[in-house]
């Protein structure tokens, strides 16, 4: 695949840097179905990103990828993932032998699952689960007073009493809790990226502000860079330095949560922002969007919102469009869109100069 995208990363550059990654699952003996085709971004230290997009469009298939925690019929079929460890070292995930794999998870990168808040084994305390992840990370030698005071600690930045929480069974936790606590257990290890997948879903609206705004401050506090999927917008626009669009498997859109949410350069982002228009362009009516995105099975050739598309011609039922660069900058926050029409909305000089 071509890109605009630099190669790889430059010296003292991002953390992650993701080229060309295609994921997909084995769905029969000889049926492969392509669910993320080409993702390519870049994450630096201590940034955050936010992945939308509507149900089924891969975020969670990116994210499991990024990680090489897909199951068992999931591979990551082309690209590169590079890393820059803890050590300086900048490795591609996808060849990672699985003891190093072992390694890195939790120490370097962690990942905190959709759903998550039933990942904790109900048979075990949840002292158990951060002794246990200590323990598999080689910190078998220290004692486990010290471990469950690392642990307490930890718990206490998510604002859970670790006196109560560490010898209480998973049940014994509220949905909150129980997701706050598998928050703080993915940092144990103060890796630099921490995923996490819909992490506030399922809980009432003040426990997902309280579950915010500790993740705000564990962000400032430990800085590690984080992905975060989300079908909110208003989470994505309050948590992230910068907005990934997803549509039928690809990254659309990407760009500062600025530029994405108030100059989005994609008609599908203009329509899941509630189909505000850009600022620029000829889309003055906004138009609701019908249908739904294609099957993974049965993309369209072109453009896959061709179909669904208020600013579509021609010419995007044939063509598909790249990840383009739009409006260059350092440090991954370059405004990119995969539109062929994405030209036509030139910025105006006003804008292109902004900030
Ligand atoms: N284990 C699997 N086997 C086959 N196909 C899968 C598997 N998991 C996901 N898919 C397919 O891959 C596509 C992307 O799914 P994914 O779960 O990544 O979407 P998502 O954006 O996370 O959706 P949601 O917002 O509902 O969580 C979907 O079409 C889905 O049906
Ligand atoms: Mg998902």
């Amino acid at each position: 695949m071509t890109h605009t995208f630099p190669a790889s990363p430059p010296a003292g550059g991002p953390l992650l840097s993701v080229r060309g990654v295609d994921v997909g699952y084995r769905t029969g003996r000889r049926t492969q179905l392509t669910a993320v085709h080409d993702a390519t971004f870049d994450l630096y230290p201590g940034q955050s990103m936010a992945l939308v997009g509507e149900s089924g469009c891969g975020k969670t298939t990116l994210g499991l990828g990024l990680l090489r925690l897909l199951p068992r019929t999931g591979t990551v079929s082309a690209g590169n993932i590079l890393f820059r460890r803890k050590s300086g070292d900048v490795v591609d995930l996808r060849n990672l032998a699985e003891q190093d794999l072992r390694r890195f998870r939790w120490n370097e990168a962690a990942m905190v699952f959709q759903g998550a808040m039933n990942a904790f084994n109900p048979v075990l305390r949840v002292e158990e689960h951060f002794l246990d992840t200590f323990r598999a990370h080689e910190h078998r030698a220290r004692r486990r007073r010290e471990l469950l005071e690392h642990s307490a600690e930890l718990l206490s930045m998510v604002r859970l009493e670790p006196a109560r929480v560490l010898p209480s069974y998973p049940h014994e936790l509220s949905g909150g809790m129980r997701q706050r606590a598998l928050i703080a257990l993915a940092l144990a290890l103060r890796p630099q990226l921490l995923i996490l997948d819909e992490p506030t879903t399922a809980l009432d609206v003040l426990t997902q502000r309280s579950v915010v705004e500790q993740l705000t401050e564990l962000r400032e506090r430990l800085r590690f860079a984080m992905v975060f999927i989300t079908h909110d917008l208003g989470l994505a626009a309050e948590l992230a330095d910068r907005v990934g669009t997803m549509y039928a498997g690809r990254l659309v859109e990407t760009g500062t949560t600025r530029d994405v949410f108030h100059r989005p350069r994609h008609p599908y982002t203009s329509a899941l922002i509630g189909s505000v228009p850009p600022v620029t362009g000829d889309l003055t009516v906004p138009e609701p969007l019908t249908g739904g995105p294609p099957g993974i099975g049965a993309l369209p050739p072109g453009c896959s919102f061709a179909p669904r598309c208020p600013r579509g011609i021609d010419e995007c039922t044939t063509t598909r469009p790249e990840l383009r660069i739009l409006r260059a900058r350092d440090e991954g926050l370059s405004h990119a869109a995969a539109c062929l029409r994405a030209d036509g909305a030139e910025l105006s000089t006003e804008e292109a100069t902004r900030d």
